[in-house]
């Protein structure tokens, strides 16, 4: 039944672009978390348990789509990617630990601390948000060292108290303060925003397009960031927890602010289209090109996982 929900707002080449990138990172992880044969082999079994086989994979696809659209090289444009999910990765098994969310299922599986132990899990995370970082200032990720620098700027700004890491902050804080529409919408921005930015932001610096020329990128991201938010929260509220891969009706037993609890779920659902809407429009000095981009902004709030 997931199939055929997927099918009617997926368009084929969507679809073959997901499963293509998704394949890609599983191989990719496969080959940079291969299982040491001594005592570390614990962590590196945690890491592979949340890095491969799940996920969709969003944030490589982006870095691929962005990318599309200045010729950049694949292998190096699904690298920066790896090195995006990784980051997301981590954020994921520390999002889930009892000291935060507290969730026993992600991606349909055990979460990271469910299986292996809450200090096992905080290493995994460690260890990949570091990996994200050697990733990207890799050279086989990219020729040119002034490409890389970049990229590993770019990744840490958006992973860190600017960026992700302050979100999780402030969505901390939304436990126990009622925030406004205004600070909400920070708050997305940094927690789930800074790291989809980055992504859109990355498919140009590999092609060598100067900041000028990433304005538009840019303002699509801000759009999709927002959009993707709220789909994330209208599946806490609304979506079916197996398809979902994780537990739903948490963020209203957290008494979180979330663009749901403040709208509705009618006004958050019209949020969401005319976010994409405007997203999409970001990209019309584009031609087919940016089609693929375009098809993401439609997923991402169509999808029911
Ligand atoms: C979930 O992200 C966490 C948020 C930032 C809202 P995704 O919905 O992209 O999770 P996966 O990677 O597909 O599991
Ligand atoms: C987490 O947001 C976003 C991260 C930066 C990890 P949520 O707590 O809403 O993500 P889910 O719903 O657990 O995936
Ligand atoms: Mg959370
Ligand atoms: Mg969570
Ligand atoms: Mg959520």
């Amino acid at each position: 039944m997931a199939s055929e929900t997927m099918a009617s707002f997926t368009t084929p080449a969507l679809k073959e672009a997901m499963a293509e990138v998704a394949t890609a990172i599983d191989a990719l992880f496969d080959e940079v978390l291969a299982v040491p044969d001594d005592p570390r082999a614990i962590l590196y079994e945690a890491m592979r348990h949340a890095a491969i086989g799940g996920g969709k994979r969003l944030r490589p696809l982006l870095v691929a789509a962005s990318a599309g659209l200045f010729n950049v090289d694949r292998h190096s444009a699904l690298r920066a990617g790896l090195a995006v999910e990784c980051v997301h990765v981590y954020s994921l098994i520390h999002d889930d630990m009892p000291c935060m969310d507290d969730d026993d299922m992600r991606r349909g599986k055990p979460t990271v601390h469910k299986q292996f132990g809450e200090a096992v899990a905080v290493l995994a995370g460690d260890s990949l948000h570091a990996l994200a970082f050697e990733i990207a200032a890799d050279p086989r990720t990219h020729a040119d060292p002034f490409v890389r620098a970049e990229l590993t700027f770019e990744l840490s700004r958006a992973s860190g108290p600017a960026g992700m890491a302050g979100g999780q902050m402030m969505d901390l804080m939304a436990e126990e303060t009622r925030f406004d529409l205004a600070t909400t919408t920070r708050l997305q921005q940094l927690k789930t925003g800074a790291l989809i930015g980055v992504c859109l932001e990355m498919g140009a610096i590999l092609g060598h397009v100067p900041p000028a020329g990433r304005k538009m990128l840019r303002a699509y991201a801000r759009d999709l960031g927002l959009a993707f938010q709220i789909a994330d929260d209208l599946l806490d509220v609304e979506g079916d927890a197996a398809i979902v891969g994780k537990a739903t009706g948490k963020d209203a037993e957290a008494g979180k602010a979330t663009f749901v609890s403040l709208l509705g779920v009618e006004r958050a659902r019209t949020q969401a289209a005319m976010l994409v809407d405007q997203a999409v429009a970001h990209l019309s000095g584009w031609g087919a090109e940016a089609d693929l981009l375009r098809a993401i902004a439609r997923y991402v709030v169509e999808r029911d996982h």
